[in-house]
């Protein structure tokens, strides 16, 4: 090896040393979840309920090209995955396809409920289902691929030591499916518990599998969501709260919050040796909506990006992606992507404020100094 040579080789490797001194916190992710995480699950499932997922301008902003998330860009979970210096997760429907998935998998699919599908066939509303691959057809899809990652208890062990599991967002469709066909909340906060319970018991299920890292998400503040003020507005001002949300819908994703981090904190005593963090949606949406401004959001707060007309700009008639509809210049300035979902924008500051520890507790690890 030459002088010269052995230098450059030297040189490289101190550099490196200096930008990259600690270990990666995780090395796999798995998530499950609805269409607030789907990476393409739901569009590689035949999206027959969704279609205009599959193209422009869902993905718009990041990916040039629709990639089956319904946003313009990246999802809270990719902002994860990118702290945590770890690529993007690939959909589980894309393994057999060849996909790698050595540093996790996301199994979450838009539309997916939390309790099963026949639970909402024996209710007679079946049909207005996108998909039946629930937690539960998700949680099935992870012990098939587990004898992939691992053989013994030890072996997978020490594979899932230096893993996050993140289950949810989930439940959030449970209740959108009824109420968007005229459920009371009364009837709704009697489902509560149940959709609760499945969150519960699928998080025990992955700790009985051996996941020892988790993170919890609760749900949205739907009041402030552009589908519900367009469907339930209101002509009594006193319905909504100073932010022009609507004050019963956000008390029930509160009641349904509430009930989540207390089941959670039974679990975390029932497995003392776990990390199980819940991560706060509903706050760190509000805190956006409460200083629009101080995170660049000058377009809108309520309405929506893409739309077709309406006060919030969401069109049962004309919705983002067909005919009728059009998308914002800037979907940056915009907190609400297409009524139901958010932007990117909106889902990075939200994901920052999970990995810097505001939104979530106990805090998520933080990612290793001098990782990006
Ligand atoms: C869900 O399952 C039911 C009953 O098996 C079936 O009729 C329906 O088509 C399925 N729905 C979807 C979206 O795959
Ligand atoms: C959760 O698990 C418990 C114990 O196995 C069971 O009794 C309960 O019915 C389950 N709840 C749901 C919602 O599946
Ligand atoms: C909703 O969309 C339909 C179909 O494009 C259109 O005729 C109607 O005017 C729109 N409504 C509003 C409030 O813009
Ligand atoms: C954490 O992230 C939130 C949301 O992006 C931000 O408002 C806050 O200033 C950050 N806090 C710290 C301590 O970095």
């Amino acid at each position: 090896m030459t002088m010269r040579l052995h230098f450059l080789i030297l040189s490289f490797f101190l550099i490196r040393g200096i930008a990259a001194p600690s270990p990666r916190k995780y090395e796999h992710i798995f998530n499950f979840g609805d269409s607030l995480s789907d990476t393409g699950n739901f569009l590689l499932s035949g999206a027959l309920a969704f279609p205009v997922i599959g193209k422009l301008p869902y993905g718009e902003t990041f990916f040039s090209h629709s990639t089956g998330r319904c946003s313009d860009g990246r999802l809270v979970i990719d902002f994860i995955a990118e702290a945590f210096s770890l690529p993007l997760l690939p959909p589980y429907l894309a393994l057999t396809k060849g996909q790698s998935f050595q540093h996790g998998v996301n199994f979450a699919v838009a539309g997916a409920t939390a309790l099963n599908s026949e639970f909402f066939h024996e209710q007679k509303i079946g049909a207005i289902l996108w998909t039946n691959d629930s937690l539960s057809v998700q949680l099935g899809w992870f012990r098939k691929l587990k004898s992939t990652l691992c053989t013994t208890k030890q072996d997978c062990d020490e594979f899932f030591k230096k893993s996050l599991f993140v289950v949810g967002e989930i439940g959030g469709n449970d209740y959108n499916y009824p109420f968007f066909i005229g459920g009371s909340i009364e009837l709704l906060n009697s489902m509560v518990p149940l959709v609760v319970g499945e969150i519960i018991n699928t998080t025990s299920a992955l700790i009985e599998e051996g996941a020892v890292e988790l993170m919890v998400p609760g749900n949205f503040p739907i009041g402030c969501s552009a589908v519900y003020l367009t469907l339930f507005q209101s002509p009594n001002k006193a319905d909504y709260d100073p932010h022009g949300c609507l004050k019963a819908y956000n008390a029930f994703a509160t009641y349904h919050n509430n009930q989540l981090k207390k089941d959670l904190e039974m679990l975390r005593k029932k497995y003392p040796h776990t990390k199980i963090v819940y991560a706060d949606y509903y706050s760190a949406a509000l805190r956006l909506l409460h200083t629009p401004m101080h995170h660049g959001f000058y377009g809108g707060t309520l309405q929506a990006c893409c739309g077709g007309g309406g006060p919030y700009n969401f069109n049962f008639s004309a919705r983002c992606g067909h005919t009728g509809s059009v998308a914002c210049e800037n979907p940056s300035a915009y907190l609400n992507w297409d009524g139901i979902h958010l932007t990117e924008a909106a889902y990075h500051y939200i994901a920052m404020g999970l990995i810097n520890g505001t939104f979530t507790s106990p805090p998520l690890m933080s990612p290793a100094l001098g990782d990006k």
